[in-house]
């Protein structure tokens, strides 16, 4: 099969594979599409450091193809699968969805949305899934400011927060602020010309770039900061460290910053999934990259200029 094959951190080439076999729990995947997200980016080159201690590899990658985000088709199952048969259209997460084949856990897959395309399918688990954990609990008529709503996790906060009857705040450049705005966003503040003002009762920071104490300031007494990720943190810890310090702060201060570790379940995209169909929430897809130039997907992601979710078509 055609794939994008990385034998070592640093160094990707696009190439060919055996396909690969399911295991146990596992199904084989016909890729349709896969999704790019900056977590495609750390895998392929093994940075932060942190991340080589987190189970992916630690002189090199444990999975010979990138990609985690996937769309497709059941072409095979492995031993003690059940609720999936060959022919099934699902969407989720699996190691190496750059391919045209991939084998995958049944335990990250869901039924793909009726009515959308393998290309949008691939642009929600991960993005929506992280989104939908860190809004958990957002009541109807709370305030919620979305940070970096523009990007991937961003674009699904702003109509998940929407579609839980919050007033939605979203933050974002220039070139995001349209699209923001599509998406629902009661107000937006385009940071180029004038940062965010206000206060919230949750605030979904999927951008960085703004200290814990101005995060603070800017979220009522009992309100949550949800520390989703940045890419402000150095090559070493990726930032770890300003997570671990807001649990020490959480100790002294009247508002609760909640450091997000999002997981990938099939119940999980399972719900993206309801959400979708009900017409509340709908991909952000930007830009769409051929199989064969799918590394190229991922420096568009890496270079900030992505607006909504990049898609690899297959
Ligand atoms: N905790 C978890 O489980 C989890 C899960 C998924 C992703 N993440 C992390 O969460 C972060 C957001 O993910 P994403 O997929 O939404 O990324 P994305 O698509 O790149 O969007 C992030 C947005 O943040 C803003 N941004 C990017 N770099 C910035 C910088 N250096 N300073 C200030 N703003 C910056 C950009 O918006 P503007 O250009 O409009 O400013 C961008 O649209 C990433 O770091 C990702 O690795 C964490």
């Amino acid at each position: 099969m055609k794939a994008v094959v990385q034998r070592r951190y640093g160094s990707a080439v696009f190439g060919e594979l055996a396909v690969p076999v399911p295991g146990k729990g596992e199904v084989l995947l016909e890729v349709r599409a896969a999704g790019v997200d900056m977590g495609v980016w750390h895998l392929l080159e093994g940075k932060p450091y942190l991340v080589r201690f987190l189970g992916f590899g630690f002189r090199g990658p444990k999975s010979p193809v990138p990609g985690r985000d996937v769309s497709g088709v059941v072409k095979e199952i492995g031993p003690d699968v059940t609720g999936f048969e060959v022919g099934d259209e699902v969407f989720g997460t699996c190691e190496g969805s750059f391919a045209e084949y991939a084998v995958a856990p049944v335990s990250r897959l869901a039924r793909k949305p009726a009515g959308i395309s393998f290309t949008e399918a691939a642009a929600v688990p991960i993005s929506g899934g992280t989104a939908l954990q860190g809004l958990r609990g957002v009541q109807a008529g709370q305030r919620v400011l979305v940070l970096g709503a523009g990007g991937g996790v961003g674009s699904y906060g702003v109509q998940i927060a929407k579609a839980l009857g919050a007033h939605v705040t979203g933050v974002c450049s220039t070139s995001k602020v349209g699209l923001v705005r599509s998406l629902g966003a009661d107000e937006v503040f385009d940071h180029t010309v004038a940062d965010f003002t206000g206060t919230y009762d949750l605030i979904l920071d999927c951008g960085g770039g703004r200290t814990l104490s101005r995060l603070r300031k800017a979220t009522v007494e009992g309100g949550r900061v949800v520390l989703v990720g940045a890419e402000t943190g150095g090559a070493v810890t990726g930032g770890f460290e300003k997570s671990l310090f807001s649990l020490v702060l959480n100790l002294f201060v009247k508002q609760k910053f909640v450091p997000l570790m999002s997981q990938e379940r099939g119940e999980i995209f399972d719900e993206l999934r309801v959400l979708i169909e009900a017409g509340d929430v709908k991909p952000a897809v930007g830009e769409v990259f051929p199989l064969s130039e799918a590394l190229d997907a991922v420096d568009h992601v890496y270079s900030r200029r992505s607006i909504g979710k990049t898609v690899v078509a297959i």
